[in-house]
C-alpha cells in the first residue's frame, strides 16, 4: 500500500486499499487469475508463483483490501497479503483460525454466536482436536477475568454484536485481559463489518468475518477472512492458510473484490433504516420488546455507542433481532406474510432478509442452550437491507397486522 492511502479516508480504502493497477494494462480491477498453475523457468525458479492455493493475485487483491479496511498495519515486506487471508467460507476461516491452538487447549467463547461456529468447537473440534471450550457472557468483563484466571485459556473467541441476540462486549477490554494472560484473543466482526468496527485497533489480535455477509454484501457468493495485525501470527496463518487449503477461489475473490467497493455507502443505509425500523417495531403493540445496539433500551447501549461508529458518528449496524407476542404460530404468519423480506437464513446483503434462528440457523445449538441464550419460538431476526425504508416498515406493518 502506498503512503498516499495509509492516509486515505476509509470510504476512500473501500475503493482502493491495498490495490494497484495492473502494470501491464493499466486495468483498474485485477483479472480473475483463474490458472492452478505457473510455468517455471527451470526447476525451482519462477516469479514468486508456483500453485494457485498458495499463490493467487485475485485473492491477494481482496486479502489486501480487507487488510487495510481492518487497519492491520502489516507491510507487503512482512506479509505479501498484509496480514489478510481469505478462505472458502466464514467456517472455514473459524476452522484454520482453531488450528493456532494446540490439541488439548481451552478456548474462552462467547455463550451466544453463529450457531455453526458453536457446532464447530462443540461437536467437531472438542473431539477431533481435544479442544476444552469454555461458554461465557463475555458482555460482564469480570466474568471474563475470572474465566481467564480458571481455565487460562489459549483463545479467546468473541462475537460483537452476537448473533442473534445482539450482544455487545467491551473488545478493548477483552483484548487487554488477554494480552495480559498470553491468550490469543479473537473477534468475528461479520455484524458490525470494518466500516463501524475495528477490532484489532482495540488491541485484539485477530479479525475474522463471514465475507457472505456485509464485505460480499449480494448474496451471491460464500466467503471467509482472517486478518492479524501481529507478524508472527501473519506467518502462521500464511501456512495454515497453505496446509489445510480450505482457500478463497479466483471468481470469489473478484465478487468479494467487487462487493467491498460499496461497503461504505452500503453500510450507511444499512445503519439509518435498521435504526428507523427499529424505532418503528419498538411502539408496535404486536411486538414485545425489539433487540437492536442502537436503542437506549438495549443493555449495552452504552458500550455499543463507544465502539461502533460509521464516520465518526454512532452506528448500530443492520441486524434487528425482535420478540413477538405470541409463540410459533404468530412468528410463522408474520414470516410467510411479508413480502419484500425475503424469508431466508444469512444476512448483510443489499436486499433484506428475516428468519426464523430457532428452527433456522441456530437449530444446530441445543435447545437447552437456546433456551438459556433466549433464543425463543417467538424471536424473529431481520436483516435490513438498501430498499426504500417506507417500503420496508409497510411490509412489516402489514405481516404485524396479519398476526
Ligand atoms: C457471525 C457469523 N460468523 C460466522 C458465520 C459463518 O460464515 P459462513 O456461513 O460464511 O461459513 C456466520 C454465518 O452466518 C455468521 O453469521
Amino acid at each position: 500500500m502506498s503512503k498516499d492511502q495509509k492516509n486515505a479516508h476509509i470510504d476512500t480504502l473501500c475503493i482502493h486499499g491495498g490495490q494497484e493497477k495492473c502494470a501491464v494494462t493499466g486495468a483498474v480491477m485485477p483479472p480473475i487469475y483463474t490458472s492452478s498453475t505457473y510455468a517455471q523457468e527451470s526447476p525451482g525458479v519462477h516469479k514468486g508463483y508456483e500453485y494457485s492455493r498458495s499463490h493467487n493475485l485475485t485473492r491477494y487483491s481482496f486479502e489486501r483490501a480487507v487488510a487495510s479496511l481492518e487497519n492491520s498495519g502489516i507491510s507487503s515486506e512482512c506479509d505479501t497479503s498484509n496480514g489478510g487471508f481469505a478462505f472458502a467460507s466464514g467456517l472455514a476461516a473459524t476452522a484454520t483460525c482453531l488450528e493456532l491452538i494446540d490439541s488439548g487447549d481451552c478456548i474462552l467463547a462467547m455463550d451466544d454466536m453463529y450457531g455453526g461456529t458453536y457446532r464447530l468447537i462443540s461437536r467437531v473440534r472438542e473431539r477431533s482436536q481435544g479442544l476444552r471450550p469454555v461458554y461465557i457472557d463475555m458482555t460482564d468483563i469480570e466474568s471474563v477475568e475470572q474465566a481467564v484466571k480458571e481455565h487460562k485459556p489459549k483463545m479467546i473467541w468473541v462475537e460483537s454484536p452476537t448473533n442473534p441476540t445482539l450482544k455487545v462486549s467491551d473488545l478493548k477490554a477483552i483484548a487487554e485481559i488477554a494480552e495480559e494472560h498470553g491468550a490469543i484473543a479473537v473477534a468475528d466482526n461479520t455484524f458490525a463489518s470494518p466500516m463501524l468496527q475495528r477490532p484489532l485497533e482495540s488491541g485484539m489480535h485477530v479479525v475474522m468475518h463471514s465475507a457472505t455477509k456485509y464485505l460480499g454484501g449480494h448474496s451471491d457468493v460464500v466467503g471467509g477472512v482472517l486478518v492479524t495485525r501481529d507478524e508472527e501470527l501473519a506467518q502462521r496463518i500464511r501456512f495454515l492458510q497453505n496446509s489445510i487449503g480450505s482457500v478463497m477461489g479466483p471468481f470469489d475473490s473478484y465478487l468479494c473484490l467487487r462487493g467491498i467497493k460499496t461497503l461504505a455507502v452500503r453500510m450507511q443505509r444499512h445503519c439509518e433504516s435498521a435504526m428507523t425500523i427499529a424505532r418503528f417495531l419498538e411502539q408496535h403493540p404486536k411486538v414485545e420488546s425489539v433487540v437492536y445496539p442502537g436503542l437506549e433500551s438495549h443493555p449495552q447501549y452504552e458500550v455499543a455507542s463507544r465502539q461502533m461508529a460509521l464516520h465518526g458518528n454512532p452506528a448500530f449496524g443492520g441486524m434487528i433481532t425482535i420478540f413477538l407476542k405470541g409463540g410459533v404460530e404468530e412468528s410463522r404468519r408474520f414470516l410467510e406474510t411479508v413480502e419484500i423480506f425475503a424469508l431466508a437464513e444469512s444476512l448483510g446483503g443489499v436486499e433484506s432478509l428475516i428468519e426464523h434462528p430457532a428452527i433456522m440457523t441456530h437449530a444446530s445449538v441445543p435447545a437447552e442452550a437456546r433456551a438459556k441464550l433466549g433464543i425463543s419460538d417467538s424471536l424473529v431476526r431481520l436483516s435490513v437491507g438498501i430498499e426504500r425504508v417506507e417500503d420496508l416498515v409497510e411490509d412489516l406493518s402489514r405481516a404485524l397486522d396479519a398476526v
